[in-house]
C-alpha cells in the first residue's frame, strides 16, 4: 500500500533511540524527509547517520530538550527553515520516573507534567501555523497503555499522561474542521533500549537471564511477548499517513492485547 508520505516533512520529537527512532526510520523508508531530535548530540547524530544508511531521503538532526520552554519554537523553526514547512508532527519525550504515591515527592509531579504534557503542548503550539499550510497535516502523540489500565508503581505515568490523551481528543475536535488529523498511540511493553536496560537490571538482581526477565514481564500479555519497536513504528507511520485519512481522535493501543477493558 502506498501510504502517501513521499516527500512529507516530518518531525519526530525525542527520537535518538527507542520508539521515536524506530518511527523516524520507518518514515524515511516511506520516502519522507525526517527531523530527529534528542538531548545528546552524539547519540542523535549516530541515529541520523544510521537512518541515512537505509534511506536515500533527507534526515536532519535537531538537538533540544523538549521540556525547555523555548525549545519547541527553536526545534520547529530549524525544521521549517530547512524544508519550508511541516506536514507531520510526532510528540514524544522520556517517561516519568516510577514510584507509588507515597514514594513520589511533590516536585516530581510538576516535572512529570512538564515532561509528558507541556512538551506536547509546546511542540503542537509551535508546529500548528505550519501544519495549517499542509494538505496532509497530522499530529500523533505518544502516551501509554497506562491511560487505559494503570500499572502498579507508575503513579506519575498513570496520572499525568491522561493530560496527553485529553489534549489529543480536544485537539481532534478543534482541528478536525481544518483537516488536521490528531491521534494517539498507547504503547504497551516494547523492547526499546530503555526497556532492555530495565530488564537487564531485573535479570541481574533476580539471578535470571535477560530472556527470562522479559518472558516474566510478558506473561500477562495475551501475545506473550513484548513488541519490537518496528511494530510500534508501523502503526505510528500509518496513523500519520494520508492512507489513514479517516482515522481521527483515535487512541490506538499497540500493546499485544495487554489492555483488558472492552472500551
Ligand atoms: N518502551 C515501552 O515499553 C513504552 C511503553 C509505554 C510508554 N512508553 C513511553 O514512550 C516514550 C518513549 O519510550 P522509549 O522506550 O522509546 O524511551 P527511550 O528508549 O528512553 O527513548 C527516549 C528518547 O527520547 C529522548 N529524550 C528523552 N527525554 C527527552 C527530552 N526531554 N527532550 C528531547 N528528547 C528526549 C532520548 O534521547 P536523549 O536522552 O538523548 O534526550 C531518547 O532518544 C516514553 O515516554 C515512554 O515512557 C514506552
Amino acid at each position: 500500500m502506498d501510504l502517501g508520505l513521499h516527500d512529507a516533512r516530518v518531525l519526530v520529537a525525542a527520537s535518538s533511540r527507542g520508539l521515536g527512532a524506530a518511527t523516524a526510520r520507518r518514515f524515511c523508508l516511506e520516502g519522507a524527509k525526517v527531523a530527529v531530535n534528542g538531548r545528546e548530540a552524539a547519540r542523535l547524530e549516530a541515529t541520523a547517520r544510521a537512518i541515512r544508511d537505509v534511506s536515500a531521503d533527507e534526515v536532519i538532526a535537531v538537538v533540544g530538550d523538549v521540556t525547555e520552554p523555548g525549545a519547541a519554537n527553536r526545534i520547529v523553526g530549524q525544521v521549517v527553515g530547512q524544508w519550508g514547512g511541516l506536514d507531520v508532527l510526532v510528540t514524544n519525550a522520556g517517561g516519568p520516573p516510577p514510584g507509588t504515591f507515597e514514594s513520589t515527592p511533590l516536585e516530581a509531579w510538576e516535572r512529570a507534567f512538564q515532561l509528558s504534557v507541556m512538551s506536547a503542548v509546546r511542540l503542537i503550539h509551535a508546529a500548528l501555523p505550519y501544519l495549517r499550510q499542509s494538505d496532509r497535516a497530522a499530529i500523533l502523540t505518544i502516551a501509554s497503555l497506562t491511560v487505559k489500565q494503570p500499572l502498579d508503581n507508575l503513579i506519575l505515568s498513570n496520572s499525568v499522561r491522561m493530560g496527553v490523551t485529553g489534549l489529543t481528543k480536544s485537539l481532534a475536535n478543534e482541528l478536525g474542521p481544518e483537516g488536521i488529523r490528531v491521534n494517539s498511540i498507547l504503547p504497551g511493553w516494547t523492547l526499546t533500549e530503555r526497556v532492555d536496560e530495565l530488564m537487564t537490571s531485573r535479570a541481574q538482581q533476580g539471578g535470571i537471564t535477560l530472556d527470562e526477565a522479559v518472558a516474566a514481564q510478558a506473561a500477562d500479555i495475551p501475545l506473550k511477548r513484548m513488541a519490537d519497536p518496528a511494530e510500534f513504528a508501523n502503526a505510528a507511520v500509518f496513523l500519520c499517513s494520508p492512507a489513514a485519512g479517516y482515522i481521527h481522535g483515535a487512541m490506538v493501543p499497540v500493546d499485544g492485547g495487554a489492555i483488558r477493558a472492552t472500551l
